[in-house]
């Protein structure tokens, strides 16, 4: 059984032992490896949302749900990342700093089902949920996800602005409105 509490406590302690990203993503790979599991833990996803498991100034632990089809424009986290599936997929674009201020797109990455993938401090990543359901996934970062100074990138023009915590929030909250409108 994944307890969210025992997890929680585990990427702590690697947290601590290692200021990288490496120890925690040992601790999401073996959560990852019963990603039915996992999914009992936290729940089945009901909506898109973002719940938060434990947030302190060196850790942030999310549970992420995608809406079906769902994307959310290039941002950065100044952190770095661990993202891991634990149902469904995620499209990963990452973008790179052109001159002019703009960004360009730089790789892709698919990721699904018991799959994690590190992003380094100074990724810029738009996501993408390619299915028509739900998709979970657990993003760990190694601050404080909520109060750094960070930037997104307008979807239509690229350019950068200040991230802006509620518009991601009426983002999750538009993808739940046309599903509904769909079902
Ligand atoms: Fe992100």
């Amino acid at each position: 059984m994944f307890d969210v509490e025992r997890f929680v406590a585990e990427c702590r302690a690697a947290r601590a032992e290692d200021p990288t990203h490496k120890a925690v993503r040992e601790v999401l790979t073996r959560a990852l490896e019963q990603p039915g599991r996992v999914l009992k833990g936290l729940g089945e996803p009901q909506r898109a949302e973002i719940q938060k498991i434990y947030h302190a100034p060196d850790l942030t632990i999310l549970n992420v749900v995608w809406g079906a089809h769902m994307t959310i424009y290039p941002h950065n986290h100044r952190m770095w990342a661990v993202i891991g599936i634990y149902t469904g997929r995620e499209d990963n674009i990452f973008w790179r700093r052109m001159h002019d201020g703009r960004i360009e797109a730089a790789g892709a990455q698919a990721i699904r089902e018991r799959e994690d993938v590190p992003l380094g401090a100074e990724i810029i990543h738009s996501v993408t949920n390619p299915i028509q359901r739900l998709t979970g996934a657990i993003h760990v970062y190694g601050g404080d996800f909520f109060a750094v100074e960070r930037s997104e990138w307008d979807p239509e023009w690229l350019t950068e602005q200040r991230y802006d915590a509620a518009k991601t929030m009426r983002y999750f909250e538009e993808a739940n409105v046309r599903s509904r409108s769909t079902t």
